[in-house]
């Protein structure tokens, strides 16, 4: 009987599981969207009950769609958006509010309290991170600020909290764990120490009593087996991690100075830098890449773009300009060029390298000659020109030079962003043959912990490049578009007062 490793890719989005064999190719995949809740303008939220059931659901389903029985699954990796901020009560294992989705922006003035005189470094290095609405501690400060009764609970063990990770796994297994690279993102982590910080704690109000214990990414025992009623099989949970730090593991960046490029809902650029943190002065994140059992962690630099496939759904789902997302690329294509316009998509505010709480999306340069075309064209060179942004970033901060770009995700898939990503780096960008690499690093990092596979170099082995894009631009345009986007960027801030 053949045996595999699952992973469990909990997104922003939907929640997929995949099987993957002895080779990393995936055997079965089954995807279930969940309900996105916009209960006023910058408040995003999920029902965490919808995002469990889904959860199980697609194991289910990819269990049966590949004729897999329980047996051959011999571990299971979680891998999840992150920041997403759960709180719930201990003794019924009910939430108590929605979550609070990484991109909600109802946390601007406490952040900006919190920043006060000092600004938003105040606290980096500690954390690795600038204060931002992105993070999870004033998501949990919010909480504790609007439900009656709730501060004085959790002070009697009564509530937990946890990212998306740790109510999964809670759910799952029983354990109350979270992994280094979903804690490293809560603002309340030390970064270098690799434990939840009382001073943070204290800042930011949050009973200790509350936090998951943080555990390795990759570890053989902390995340506990799957209880019967889920697969009616005790599957071990053996890694967790974010689903950035996962899709660079996923894409084998083991080695210093390697990167790889995220491109789903927002895009996120990770490089890997060693076993010693680096901090940023360009508005780079600091961050735990990933920490295998019996290893030291990881570290990792981290440009983070709030919105990238998120606005071809907008396209899609707001604006009707297609019905699929495949159709914004028919569309672009119908013209060489965006005719001057830019789209900068500040809708969740800017994230790096700017960090403002303040801006808001634009669409710039439109004339009588504008068409829907260059609308589309606009919109996925969006997400180009913001990778162009937080790579010239990185680039400096990390003090590397890359010469070729590692990416996947959901919307590599377009040739036109393809391209044009090349076009505006002028270096090359690589895909590999599987782009599915958030699920892959999970599940990598899930057969590393019970010696499914050996070591990093066996899974280094599996890694194949599929396509690569050339730049075609010359230097002089490929500038003059960028200085322009530069132009489009300055006209978000300052939108909200
Ligand atoms: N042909 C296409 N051209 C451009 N974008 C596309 C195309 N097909 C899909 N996308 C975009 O890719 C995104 C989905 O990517 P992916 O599946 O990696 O996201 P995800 O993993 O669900 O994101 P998250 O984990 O943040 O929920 C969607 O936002 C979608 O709009
Ligand atoms: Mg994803």
């Amino acid at each position: 009987m053949a045996e595999y490793v699952g992973a469990l890719d909990q997104g922003t989005t939907s929640t997929r599981f995949v099987v993957f064999d002895r080779e990393g190719h995936i055997v079965s995949v089954a995807q279930k969207e969940h309900r996105q809740i916009y209960p006023q303008p910058g408040f995003v939220e999920h029902d965490p009950e919808e995002i469990f059931s889904r959860s199980v659901e697609v194991m289910r389903e990819a269990l049966e769609k590949g004729g897999i029985n329980p047996q051959q699954l011999k571990a299971i990796g979680i891998t999840n958006q992150r920041e997403t901020t759960i709180l719930w009560d201990k003794k019924t294992g009910k939430p108590v509010h929605n979550a609070i989705v990484w991109q909600d922006t109802r946390t601007a003035e406490i952040c900006e309290k919190l920043a006060g005189d000092e600004g938003i470094y105040r606290f980096q290095q500690k954390t690795g991170l600038p204060l931002a609405t992105y993070f999870s501690g004033p998501k949990i400060r919010w909480l504790f600020d609007h439900i009656p009764g709730l501060f004085e609970r959790a002070k009697k063990k009564e509530i937990a909290f946890g990212t998306i990770d740790s109510w999964l796994v809670y759910k799952l297994t029983g354990c109350h764990v979270t992994d280094v690279t979903n804690a490293s993102r809560t603002l309340l982590f030390d970064i270098r120490r690799l434990c939840w910080d009382e001073e943070m704690c204290e800042v930011l109000g949050i009973p200790m009593e509350i936090l998951p214990e943080v555990v390795d990414s990759s570890h053989p025992e902390a995340y506990g087996k799957l209880s019967r009623e889920i697969l009616g099989e005790s599957i071990p949970v053996t890694a967790v991690l974010g689903d950035q730090q996962a899709a660079l593991f996923g894409q084998t960046c083991y080695e210093v100075g390697e990167a790889k490029n995220t491109y789903g809902t927002g895009c996120f650029l990770l490089v890997n830098i060693g076993e010693k943190v680096v901090f940023s002065t360009r508005g780079i994140l600091t961050t735990v890449g990933y920490r295998i059992h019996g290893e030291n962690a990881v570290y990792a630099m981290e440009g983070s773009v709030a919105i990238a496939g998120a606005l071809i759904q907008w396209a899609r789902d707001k604006l009707g300009l297609i019905e699929k997302a495949p159709q914004i690329d028919e569309l672009a294509m119908k013209v060489e060029d965006s005719g001057g316009i830019y789209i900068v998509p500040a809708f969740s505010g800017l994230f790096a390298p700017y960090w403002r709480s303040d801006a808001r999306g634009v669409v710039v340069g439109l004339t009588h000659y504008t068409n829907r075309y260059h609308l589309a064209r606009a919109i996925l060179e969006a997400t180009a020109y913001q990778t162009r942004e937080i790579f010239d970033a990185m680039m400096e901060d990390a003090h590397i030079n890359l010469k070729e770009l590692r990416v996947d995700g959901g919307m590599v898939v377009s040739e036109p962003l393809m391209q044009f990503q090349s076009d505006i780096l002028g270096i090359d960008v690589v895909r590999p043959r599987v782009t599915e690499t958030t699920a892959l690093g999970a599940a990598y990092a899930a057969g590393l912990a019970i010696k499914y596979w050996q070591d990093k170099k066996e899974l280094r082995s599996h890694w194949q490049i599929e396509k690569r894009w050339q730049p075609r631009l010359d230097a002089a345009t490929r500038e003059a578009l960028y200085r322009g986007w530069k132009k489009a960027v300055t006209r978000t801030f300052n939108w909200v007062e």
